[in-house]
């Protein structure tokens, strides 16, 4: 028999506790209050006391939660019975009012109920897509877009995002590397806490704030093949070093919640991973909220062969440190646990540290005292046009000049007649990008509406499709009806290609100057959207040499989640700007970017191959063979990237000077500081982000040729110069030994590189003093 102490059964009040082959059992009487309504106690004290409270059931329903795809009356009975203790996909306030009635006052214990969404990058205000953001290189900025987003989720009663999403992807052909930060750990970890900072606030229950929820905990960026959901094989030393940094950042930053992945890492679910979740997430990393599985990722467990039935994956989850089990049905959490209990297959303790850490989460929102949101201060706080003015300097901070011979940038009115051209140049569904679903069409700026507003009467700006861009299989989105997937624009019939074709070539042959979009659809990466090459889909690459054939003047503006091969397009076009999926709007940034009143400074947070042959490629990559041959590899194509990580134009120059080191010897709990100038040496104001990596010579593994430890953006204005400084310390030098299984620090020389992209030239060497020793790890 389960003791329960006295103030327990104080608490509990009328309930009558019985026990039942060792587990506890209350009877259905409710009880009058208990300590956890007192708002002066601390949440896990509040906690302990409801869950003294609680039935098995009850509990069970805690830990489940279930995707709203249907009409609220059929959710109705699941949260009176308590079967559920979150939602997710509800997004209209009087709906969630509505059900957090029927939980605070139709329900046993009256526990509110926490509603999950995915606020990727923006709620109604759509931001760039993540891995624009991460091309920013703008941690501040991206920490004020995830503060919108926040503030507008939560305006409607959102209390938890399902980001930010922080896979290390180094294979674009796996389509959810637009939602993550890029390929570098130390990029990602930057952005990792400036996302938590945004969403959270200054603490977990902030006013206009979200719980953070970091995912896909972890590897699920390494699918074999770059096919999503496939299995995933990681070293330990690639994930200690490569992708676990940014969940620690993460964690560090004080993330409320953690999403496992799908996958399983080297033939073990991740939801059902105790090492990961426990051993790694916990011990080693020190997190203290709650994991929740990926939709039916619990219940996947039993396709991926791991768990035998669903009662068997609801019990090895959550033993394993999953607290909380995404269902799109009902959970099989809430279906099964108690009688897992019950019949000695999942101690009681194991459902109430799961239970507890999720009523901590409610307490620490505040929902037991707020449980409603104001439905009229909603609407306010969407209208709000400061956040579109937010959204339109993320997209402008966000975008990658890839080349540029000259053309750019534009002078308005230096052409009469513009055309806007392609598939994307006029589709405000695609501007958006995946992972957006609230947002509004009609405040959405494509290419050519941009471009039409900034010229005014200075130009006549017409636009045409030229071709069209589909997916051969309907998204998973679409599949699933999702509100707000479905594709606004119509879908041509294979009768007015030719007559599209030629319209968009007839308005280019007429016209002064052409702005070419090239790139992919909106839903042709995210989730469920890899690919097997990087070609530009479609009749997209005809399209470009029929324009070009025009001997018109051409600039292309290229809109992908992920690197593309952009073939003859990279030879022929006098320039290229980069603008991933820019947002609500996207297409006034691209204007004025084009146009100059905005200078390009984003750098890739990814290297860009020249094929998909070469995939995966990365910048911090081991030398593994004599340098000569490095360029050998194939016979047929060189080795080397397109274009390498870090990389970005600008319509100025800069000058980068060379490192100085306050000291060359960094000493055992000692740091180094590195300062170097930056000169705008050209005659536009613009920006410039400053670099800095470093190398290993020798030591117990192989290191990478170089890692990113530092990096700084700055605006300069013609002639402008700068000193910046950069901080080097133990934790700069740690990584993970496959050796000595453990964070270990090799004393000897390190290179030190200072420039603007991983091709930093300017040098300077330091050593690390002292003995070989551990490392500090992850906190
Ligand atoms: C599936 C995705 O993998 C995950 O990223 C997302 O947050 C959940 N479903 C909820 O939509």
């Amino acid at each position: 028999m389960v003791r329960l102490g006295l103030a327990a059964r104080l608490l509990a009040g009328a309930m009558a506790l019985t026990s039942v082959s060792g587990a506890l059992i209350a009877q259905q009487i409710a009880p009058s209050s208990g300590a956890w309504t007192d708002a002066s106690l601390s949440p896990e004290r509040r906690a302990d006391a409801l869950l003294a409270a609680m039935t098995l059931e009850e509990k069970a329903g805690q830990v489940s939660q279930q995707f709203m795809f249907g009409a609220l009356e059929e959710f109705v009975p699941a949260v009176r019975r308590g079967k559920v203790g979150s939602l997710l996909f509800v997004t209209d306030p009087a709906v969630i009012n509505r059900l957090q009635k029927v939980a605070v006052e139709e329900t046993r214990l009256k526990v509110p109920l926490l509603f999950g969404y995915d606020v990727i990058h923006g709620f109604r205000t759509i931001f760039p897509v993540p891995i624009a953001n991460a091309a920013s290189w703008d941690p501040a900025g991206v920490e004020r877009a995830q503060g919108v987003a926040a503030r507008e989720a939560r305006s409607v009663g959102i209390h938890w995002a399902f980001a930010p999403m922080l896979d290390i992807a180094r294979d674009p052909r796996w389509g959810r590397i637009v939602e993550g930060p890029g390929e570098d750990p130390f990029l990602g970890s930057v952005m990792a806490a400036a996302q938590v900072r945004g969403f959270q606030g200054p603490a977990i229950g902030s006013p206009d704030h979200l719980i953070a929820g970091p995912k896909h905990f972890a590897g699920y960026a390494a699918a074999d093949g770059g096919r999503d959901y496939d299995s995933v094989y990681i070293s330990d030393s690639q994930l200690y070093n490569v992708i676990l940094p940014p969940f620690a950042a993460a964690v560090r930053a004080g993330a409320g919640n953690v999403m496992s992945a799908y996958t399983d890492l080297n033939d073990v679910p991740a939801v059902g991973n105790k090492w990961l979740l426990t051993d790694v997430l916990r011990d080693q990393m020190g997190f203290q909220g709650w994991v929740v599985s990926d939709a039916n990722g619990t219940r996947n467990q039993v396709t991926q062969h791991f768990a035998r039935d669903e009662a068997d994956a609801a019990v090895r989850s959550i033993s394993a440190g999953n607290d909380m089990e995404m269902s799109f049905g009902p959970a099989a959490s809430a279906e099964t646990l108690a009688a897992s209990v019950r019949e000695g297959k999942l101690p009681v303790a194991t459902l109430d540290r799961a239970a507890r850490r999720i009523l901590i989460a409610k307490f620490r929102m505040g929902l037991f005292e707020n449980p409603y949101v104001d439905e009229a201060r909603a609407a306010a706080t969407l209208a709000d046009p400061a956040h579109r003015e937010a959204a339109q300097t993320a997209a402008e901070r966000s975008f990658v000049l890839l080349k540029n011979d000259g053309a750019l940038p534009l002078r308005a009115g230096a052409h009469g007649k513009v055309a806007v051209i392609g598939a994307l140049a006029d589709s405000r569904r695609d501007m958006l990008g995946p992972w957006s679903f609230q947002y509004d069409l009609a405040e959405t700026v494509t290419v050519f509406e941009g471009i039409r507003d900034r010229l005014g009467a200075a130009a006549s700006v017409e636009t045409a499709p030229g071709v069209q861009l589909k997916r051969t299989v309907p998204s998973i989105f679409e599949a699933l009806s999702i509100p707000g997937t479905a594709k606004p624009e119509p879908r041509w019939d294979a009768g007015r290609s030719k007559a599209e074709f030629d319209r968009a070539v007839a308005l280019a042959t007429k016209s002064d100057l052409i702005v070419l979009t090239l790139g992919e659809a909106e839903d042709m990466s995210g989730e469920g959207a890899s690919r097997s090459d990087l070609k530009l889909p479609g009749d997209q690459l005809r399209l470009f040499e029929a324009v070009m054939a025009t001997g018109k003047p051409v600039v292309v503006v290229t809109m992908s989640g992920r690197p593309l091969e952009l073939g003859p397009v990279l030879d022929r076009a006098p320039a290229i700007l980069h603008i991933w999926y820019g947002g609500t709007r996207g297409g006034t940034a691209v204007a004025r970017t084009l146009f100059g009143d905005v200078n390009p400074g984003g750098k890739l947070p990814i290297t860009w191959p020249r094929s998909v042959g070469q995939v995966p490629i990365y910048y911090a990559h081991n030398t593994t063979h004599g340098p000569k041959d490095q360029d050998k590899r194939y016979w047929d194509i060189p080795s080397t990237p397109q274009f390498v990580f870090g990389y970005g134009l600008s319509y100025t120059s800069f000058t980068v000077g060379a490192p100085k080191l306050d000291t060359a010897r960094l000493a055992p709990g000692g740091r180094i500081t590195v300062s170097t100038t930056v000169v705008n040496t050209g005659r536009r104001a613009g920006d410039e982000v400053v670099q800095l990596y470093i190398h290993q010579r020798a030591g117990r593994a192989s290191r990478p040729v170089r890692e990113l430890k530092g990096f700084q953006r700055v605006t300069l204005q013609p002639g402008e110069r700068r000193t910046l400084r950069f901080e080097l310390d133990e934790a700069s030098v740690q990584y993970w030994s496959s050796a000595a299984k453990g964070w270990v620090i090799d004393p000897g020389t390190f290179d030190l590189w200072v420039g603007n992209s991983s091709e930093a030239a300017n040098h300077a060497t330091f050593t690390v003093d002292g003995e070989q020793r551990a490392g500090r790890g992850f906190r």
